[in-house]
């Protein structure tokens, strides 16, 4: 059973305030920059793509100032490069809704749909948000690949598909089999993470290439 998986759930995303601490950091950031879109940031690309790729929570100057995950996000500099490198993507940058970019298979989303202050979401947030990330995955189809970027986004796909944790550990390169799909863990391609050298190009793009190895 998944954590509420009601595709009706992804529909009313734009409206959602459920996080107190998220809508009013929202609403000041839309004050202080108010051509940033400061909305939840829905997933992109075609819910019934085969590979969804999950995040942690939009970028405060990236994601959320533009209305799409990782676009505008130092993170998503390597996220895009290696989805274009892989033919998953229709360019290697994105850094503006009407870039014209398009992902081919391939869903992008996070397990939190607000910037988080620090981006730092709280428990409670992740789980608030639960419901959104389950709708989303219920729509994918039999069979399909999820790539968590990060422990966050790893156990929060977990809960959301209604799995217990501990069979399931977070590895970069980890491969999980779950009912009616595979679950792959990366390291999140993060500033911290690709500065501080845990995550090279490489590595990040060997997970991938080992995740589209798994056939259609
Ligand atoms: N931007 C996103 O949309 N998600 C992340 O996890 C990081 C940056």
């Amino acid at each position: 059973m998944t954590a509420a998986a009601d595709p009706d759930r992804e529909e009313s995303l734009g409206a959602c305030r459920r996080c107190p601490r998220l809508a009013a950091f929202r609403d000041a950031t839309k004050r202080a920059h108010p051509s940033y879109a400061c909305r939840p940031v829905p997933a992109f690309g075609s819910p019934d793509a085969r590979i969804v790729i999950v995040g942690l929570a939009p970028g405060l100057h990236g994601a959320n100032a533009t209305g799409r995950p990782f676009t505008g996000d130092f993170a998503g500099i390597l996220l895009y490069s290696t989805l274009h490198r892989l033919g998953l993507a229709s360019q290697a940058r994105s850094e503006h809704v009407a870039d014209g970019l398009r992902l081919h298979d391939c869903r992008i989303t996070n397990a939190v749909k607000c910037v988080p202050p620090d981006n730092r979401p709280l428990a409670a947030e992740i789980h608030n948000c639960r419901p959104y990330l389950a709708a989303e995955l219920a729509r994918q189809p039999p069979g399909g690949v999820i790539m968590a970027l990060g422990r966050i986004a790893h156990e929060a796909v977990l809960r959301a598909l209604g799995q217990p944790l501990a069979p399931y550990r977070f590895a970069h390169g980890a491969r999980h089999v779950l009912a009616g799909r595979t679950l792959w863990d990366s390291y999140h391609c993060s500033r911290y993470n690709t500065q501080t050298r845990r995550l090279s190009e490489a590595s990040f793009r060997a997970v991938f290439e080992a995740a589209l190895g798994e056939g259609p």
